[in-house]
């Protein structure tokens, strides 16, 4: 309970000094505040839930609030929560660079604040917790490169082109980097070739991951370069949202008779259908219930004064690792990391993804959420 809320407390006990006060008066929940970025991104409905429903069956209030993936709206949200007097602030960043007047508040306030899936770049933050997001990358690429084999490719070229994520978003980087760090090699040996030419994340970059926005520019690519009938390979793609704007790009504007193999990241609903389909070969799974439990752990740590190490890696059943060197805040300043580990689905395991409980396969053979 933070200093100003203890004084507040002392004051009316000794103001009730004559009164008989029952042995422990009785503790108030500690409250939650919860910020995520936008429900027009489905994995961060599911982020919201999960982290409400982990915080109030430990017996704490919720607060939780989005911010329809405005800056600016999710500053004044931060600073609503911080009025309502939370006593730990949980925050998925609309964009990273952006919430320094709501974080010095916090910091103002002894808030202590946990960067939840995208690091916030303001030393306020105490904690990040959030998948290795340079693994995510990383398995898109080694998935391209098996897919179409490229280590024994020969002579033989592959044509690819790239659809990155928001570049407000700090996570958007690391995933470009972990897949293009696996690519390149084959990139600049010219096995894999973008015939665009557009291979930077500032061009290949997709602002609030929007799929139409996805969608206009992978058809504005088909249009320009492979109307000719040239053959398009791969979309690397950094998430489902970006993904589904490509592949309707693709099935609408792409005439070649070969499928595209496309990546994605999240397992949101209908990319699973895609995969179904064979419309998207893979995405990227990030169990958000598993993120929720370990935010959960870490956040009581920290209300409770706990030491927090690696150790707390060891009090949940979920893979994760305690980094304290990817990830700084602002220069020079470490931001102690907990990153669980992410998985690839396709047409072949999304069984996986049922034994999480998370889903449910119908009759029909597709993947619903559930509620
Ligand atoms: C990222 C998140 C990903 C991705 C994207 C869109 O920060 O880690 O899961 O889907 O946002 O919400």
């Amino acid at each position: 309970m933070k200093l100003r809320k203890m004084a507040i407390a002392m004051t009316a006990v000794m103001a009730l000094g004559a009164i008989a006060v029952p042995a422990a008066a009785e503790e108030e929940a500690q409250v939650i505040g919860i910020s995520m970025p936008t429900q027009s991104l489905e994995r961060w409905n599911r982020d919201g839930s999960y982290l409400k429903e982990q915080f109030e069956n430990a017996g704490y209030t919720v607060e939780l609030v989005y911010s329809d993936n405005d800056s600016s709206q999710q500053v004044s949200d931060i600073q609503n929560l911080l009025a309502d007097n939370v006593d730990i602030l949980i925050i998925a960043a609309v964009d990273g660079e952006a919430l320094n007047t709501a974080m010095d508040e916090a910091a103002e306030q002894e808030v202590p604040v946990i960067a939840y899936d995208r690091l916030i770049m303001n030393d306020a933050v105490s904690y990040y917790v959030s998948f290795d997001n340079y693994t995510v990358g990383q398995l898109q690429g080694e998935f391209i490169v098996e897919q179409l084999d490229l280590e024994n490719a020969g002579d033989a070229t592959y044509n690819m082109e790239i659809t990155a994520g928001d570049p407000a978003d700090n996570n958007a980087t690391y995933f470009y980097n972990g897949a293009m760090d696996v690519l390149n090699p084959y990139i600049e040996a010219g096995t894999l070739v973008v015939v665009s030419g557009q291979t930077d994340f500032d061009t290949v970059a997709t602002d609030q991951w929007d799929t139409q926005t996805a969608l206009e520019r992978a058809q504005n690519i088909l249009g320009s370069y492979y109307a000719d009938g040239t053959q398009l390979d791969v979309w690397l793609c950094s998430n489902d949202s970006t993904a589904l704007g490509v592949a309707q790009g693709i099935t609408s504007d792409y005439a070649g008779d070969n499928t595209v193999i496309i990546t994605g990241q999240d397992g949101d609903v209908a990319n699973l259908a895609n995969i179904v389909d064979g419309i998207q070969t893979m995405t990227v799974y990030k169990n958000v219930s598993n993120e929720s439990i370990v935010t959960l752990s870490l956040a009581e740590a920290m209300l409770n004064g706990d030491t927090i190490d690696e150790s707390l890696c060891d009090t949940f059943e979920i893979d994760c690792a305690y980094d304290t060197e990817s990830y700084e805040t602002s220069e020079g300043n470490v931001c102690p990391s907990f990153l669980l580990v992410p998985s690839v689905i396709t047409a072949d395991n999304l069984d996986e993804l049922v034994d999480t409980g998370l889903y449910e396969m119908g009759e029909d053979g597709y993947l619903t959420a559930v509620e």
